[in-house]
């Protein structure tokens, strides 16, 4: 029986990874520890924390010494640390958030761990940071995939803070034997995507009648992972991963942002079309007045050191750890489409901003200090 403690876990790919763990470990232990910024969501994880094996706590990981007290007190053993700015646009407009929580989170973090888990003789336990395969840089149109080995050249403020992240995590390992694993993933797309993000963007965007911003030509390419096989790439190395070793996790699925942002459009306006209901709920998509979504893309200027190509080489984590990925495209899209149509309330309510006034009520504006 293991007892996490999940970074970030009120965020996308966190939130995912708390609802895979608690349905795949049911006698695991669960400590949710989010600082809830703005793409922090307790909504997101309401039905998982309504466990009594499940804790939530709203704190920030720069906050070194209130991580060793819940480490201690909740006798944890494995970290996995989803928590981080995430989105390169923000990153490109205000840089100093991501080298706060990337950069010295991470290293708040780790520190926290080395203090708990290395004291005296030790305990057995494992560090596992989430990265991207972003710090690789960007690819040319015929380069071979990022691997392992591929040197670190990243490009924008996030990627260069993920990619300082992860070799503090790689230095706690060399350094004081810190447990420590690391995976690098592709593009993530799924539930509880914040609405910031390219693909729950376009189907948002559709559904209220707005434009879909293409940045630049539209031929970007990135390597697209439904976010539930990401979380079973996480499970088998939290599981079965060397200490110490890097894996990269991807979908071995490139796609140019264009074809993208048209097979959202065919898919929320087949959905549109199948049904009454929506047509009256969302009056100003296209498709409820027998117009196609894809009049709404409109290509709007590039992102300032746009990354060309990003394609991951999963070879390493197929032949260690068993892994490959499940879903395929056309289906991930359709359960993404699906979803944020059966839960318009979720992004509503972040939208009109109704959310973060009850978690302001509810939570306190900061968290919890010590
Ligand atoms: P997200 O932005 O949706 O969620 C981030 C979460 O971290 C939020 O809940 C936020 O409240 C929390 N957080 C932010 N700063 C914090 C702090 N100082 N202390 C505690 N919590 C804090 O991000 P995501 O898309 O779910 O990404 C999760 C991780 O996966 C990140 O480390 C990201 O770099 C990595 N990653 C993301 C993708 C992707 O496609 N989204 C791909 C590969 C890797
Ligand atoms: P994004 O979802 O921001 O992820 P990342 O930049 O981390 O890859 O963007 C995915 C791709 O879509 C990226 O090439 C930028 C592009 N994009 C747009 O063309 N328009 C948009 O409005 C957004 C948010 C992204």
């Amino acid at each position: 029986m293991k007892r996490l403690f999940i970074t970030g876990g009120a965020g996308f790919i966190g939130a995912n990874f708390v609802h895979y763990w608690a349905e795949n470990h049911p006698g695991d232990f669960i400590l949710v520890f989010d600082a809830l910024t703005y793409a922090g969501n307790i909504s997101s994880i309401e039905p998982a924390l309504a466990d009594e094996r499940a804790v939530f706590v709203r704190g920030d990981i720069c906050n070194r010494e209130l991580v060793e007290f819940l480490l201690g007190e909740y006798a944890i053993d494995t970290i996995v640390n989803f928590a981080a700015e995430s989105h390169v646009d923000r990153s490109i407009t205000g840089p100093d958030a991501f080298i706060k929580t990337n950069i010295q989170g991470t290293h708040a973090l780790l520190e926290a761990a080395r203090s708990i888990w290395l004291n005296g003789h030790g305990m057995p336990h494992r560090f596992h940071h989430v990265s991207t395969d972003e710090v690789y840089g960007s690819l040319g149109p015929d380069d071979p995939p990022f691997s392992e080995t591929t040197p670190y050249a990243p490009n924008s403020p996030y990627s260069a803070s993920k990619a300082a992240s992860d070799h503090l995590v790689r230095a706690y390992h060399h350094t004081y034997g810190l447990d420590v694993t690391t995976s690098n993933c592709s593009n993530n797309y799924g539930p509880y995507q914040f609405p910031e993000k390219l693909i729950p963007l376009c189907i948002i965007n559709i559904l209220n009648g707005n434009p879909l911003p293409v940045y630049g030509d539209g031929l970007n390419i990135r390597d697209w992972l439904y976010v539930e096989d990401h979380c079973r790439g996480i499970e088998l190395v939290i599981n079965r991963g060397r200490a110490g070793s890097v894996y990269n996790i991807g979908g071995c699925n490139e796609w140019t942002n264009i074809d993208i942002v048209h097979l959202v459009c065919q898919e929320v306006d087949l959905a549109i079309e199948a049904s009454p209901s929506l047509r009256e709920s969302f009056p100003d998509a296209p498709a409820s007045r027998g117009a196609k979504s894809r009049e709404l893309i409109t290509f709007v200027s590039d992102r300032p050191g746009h990354d060309r190509r990003y394609a991951i080489d999963a070879e390493k984590a197929r032949r260690e750890l068993g892994y490959s990925p499940m879903t395929d495209f056309d289906k991930g899209i359709r359960l993404t489409v699906r979803w944020y149509l059966d839960n318009t309330r979720w992004w509503q309510e972040i939208l009109d901003g109704s959310y973060r006034d009850w978690i302001n009520r509810n939570y306190g504006s900061r968290g919890i200090e010590l």
